[in-house]
């Protein structure tokens, strides 16, 4: 395939169903009337949220789909008597589903999204919302039209350190915000590249439904490696930026109540591990956005000393959240959100720590299913953080800085 059509492809790809739609109503559930849920993707992250599914009282997993007959059988372990298919269209005929959890690699979000919003499903979404930018366009309006119910897999918008931070900066104590620094990092032993996964004996052109795992790529024989590790792809994955700067992204954006990034600069390379992957491992991020903030993201898979976390940078007060730092005093790492006035403008306020709880993010969706609520990651947040990562990737990408009009007008490729 050129690269001309293989790009008009992916666009019509995952556009192409949302033209004809008319979405049917959704099932109108009463109190003690239980949801039925299928799943599509039940791979790694796809059995954790199978678990999460399973322990909301009152829903039932009635049936799953992935492209693996090994996922199959050990989605049947966890929930026997299950329906499994090997194509998510047969998942979706399935009579009286009410919803859908997707947990699918990243290139196929987007037809999974708009797909399940056709059959007139409402809709769980791992992050990054979609692949590409015009991919996010197409699903921001399916969601808009379908008016289904959609939680996107950016757990953290259910955190309570996202509420605490928001109160703060809500009350004043925070002063006016130029500068937030957030940085993600991890460590593997040496020779072992971050994220490279083995694969199965099993996983053998038999046991697969390749062709639907490409969802449109450029046709090939069978290659198990690129099943298993398609993180490490760009034509199945965006990198370290999609899978978790998105989540802190969200995090911030949301914080702050930010609008898109107005533009972005990426640099980094694959330094840890030479291991054939062509996403960057080593990655520093700038996003520029309107109204004089401007927010830096920072990831390595060489170190792992800091974990993870966000500074938000206030005239008149700080906001450090980390996660997985070990404190210089105690030692303990964990997850900590904390306020630290600044002498200049705040010579009396006192630090404080958040104490809010969050919620269960699978729990919060099925509660919004039944009352048709928006749910706390709405596919506005997803929208948001989904531009920000991909103009981030396209700088790397394109070796220059990113303004959203360049972003918007450039064309999905790999
Ligand atoms: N929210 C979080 O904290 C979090 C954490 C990890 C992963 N994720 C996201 O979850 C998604 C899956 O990641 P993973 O690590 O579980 O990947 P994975 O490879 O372990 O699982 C993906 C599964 O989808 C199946 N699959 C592939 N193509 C398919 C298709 N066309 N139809 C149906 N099934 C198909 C694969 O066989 C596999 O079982 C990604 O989008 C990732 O970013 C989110």
């Amino acid at each position: 395939m050129t690269n001309t059509t293989r790009r008009d492809f992916l666009q019509k790809a995952a556009l192409g169903t949302a033209a004809l739609l008319a979405y049917p109503p959704a099932r109108v559930l009463g109190a003690n009337d239980r949801l039925r849920v299928g799943m599509i993707g039940v791979g790694n992250r796809g059995q954790d949220l199978l678990k999460e599914i399973m322990a909301v009282p009152n829903t039932q997993l009635v049936a799953i789909a992935d492209v693996y007959s090994r996922r199959h059988d050990e989605a049947k372990k966890m929930a026997p008597g299950i329906a499994t298919f090997n194509d998510h269209r047969r998942l979706l005929d399935v009579k009286d589903l009410d919803a859908v959890i997707v947990a699918s690699p990243l290139h196929t979000h987007a037809r999974h999204f708009i797909d399940t919003l056709a059959a007139g499903k409402d809709l769980y979404s791992e992050k990054t919302m979609t692949w590409s930018i015009p991919e996010a366009d197409q699903c921001m309006a399916a969601a808009k039209e379908s008016g289904r119910v959609i939680q996107i897999g950016l757990q953290w918008e259910s955190s309570g350190t996202l509420a605490d931070a928001r109160k703060w900066i809500k009350d004043g104590i925070v002063g006016k915000v130029t500068q937030v620094n957030s940085w993600m990092s991890r460590n593997t032993p040496h020779g072992k590249g971050q994220w490279v996964r083995a694969v199965p004996s099993d996983c053998t052109a038999q046991n697969v439904n390749w062709s639907a795992f490409l969802n449109g790529r450029p046709d090939r024989p069978f290659d198990p490696f690129r099943l298993i590790n398609w993180r490490l792809f760009w034509e199945f994955s965006g990198g370290n930026v999609t899978e978790n700067a998105v989540h802190q992204f969200a995090w911030i954006m949301s914080a702050l109540d930010l609008p898109l990034p107005s533009a972005a600069y990426m640099s980094g390379g694959v330094f840890s591990e030479k291991d054939g992957r062509e996403v960057p491992d080593t990655i520093a991020i700038t996003l520029d956005f309107p109204h004089d903030v401007v927010v830096a993201w920072q990831s390595t898979f060489s170190n792992s000393h800091y974990g993870l976390g966000e500074h938000i940078l206030g005239s008149d007060g700080t906001i450090d959240h980390t996660w997985g730092e070990s404190d210089m005093v105690t030692g303990e790492t964990g997850e900590i959100i904390r306020y630290f006035p600044e002498k200049v403008n705040r010579p009396h306020g006192a630090a404080l720590t958040g104490k809010t709880p969050g919620q269960d993010h699978m729990t919060n969706w099925v509660d919004c299913i039944r009352s048709r609520k928006t749910p706390n990651a709405s596919v506005e947040i997803g929208y948001r953080s989904a531009i920000a990562v991909h103009m981030a990737n396209l700088a790397y990408r394109q070796k220059q800085r990113v303004t959203l009009e360049m972003a918007k007008a450039s064309k999905p490729d790999f």
